[in-house]
């Protein structure tokens, strides 16, 4: 079972009466404890009158939520037009290639770092001008900080 289950029992039971419920429940959810933890989707599903595969279409229709625990650090890399042009597609690639736990890679599309380019975001901090060399500085002190 999950390791939140009376947490996200109230939030059902705060949501469950009010109408198009769902994703209102599933925000809450994920904002509580970081993800829609599988096991829980029976039980939300029971306190709609939905099918579960009726809830899981919800969760995968919406790429924002996850049914899995986050990594420690969100990198976020700038794949819009004025870093791509200064190789965000490389960097890109080389931080999906570096296979860890530490952190997950997600494209987004402008930082508002543009004159910076290529732009990244480590969790809530910005940086500009990141080369493959200066990603490899960083993601080490992340790890030396955890
Ligand atoms: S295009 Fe990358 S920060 Fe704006």
């Amino acid at each position: 079972m999950s390791q939140h289950p009376q947490q996200i029992a109230s939030i059902i039971a705060i949501h469950q009466d009010r109408p198009g419920a769902l994703l209102p429940m599933l925000h809450a959810i994920q904002d509580a404890t970081g993800f829609i933890p599988p096991e829980s989707i029976a039980q939300i599903a029971s306190a709609l009158n939905l099918s579960s595969a009726e809830v899981h279409g919800v969760i995968s229709f919406y790429h924002y939520f996850r049914i899995s625990a986050p990594a420690p650090h969100q990198i976020q890399i700038c794949c819009a037009e004025a870093c791509q042009s200064m190789g965000a597609d490389r960097l890109m690639q080389h931080a999906t290639a570096v296979n860890s736990t530490d952190f997950s890679v997600h494209p987004v599309y402008c930082l508002g770092l543009c004159a910076n380019s290529p732009a990244m975001m480590i969790d809530e901090q910005l940086h500009a001008r990141v080369t493959t060399e200066k990603f490899a500085k960083l993601i080490s002190g992340l790890r030396s900080a955890s």
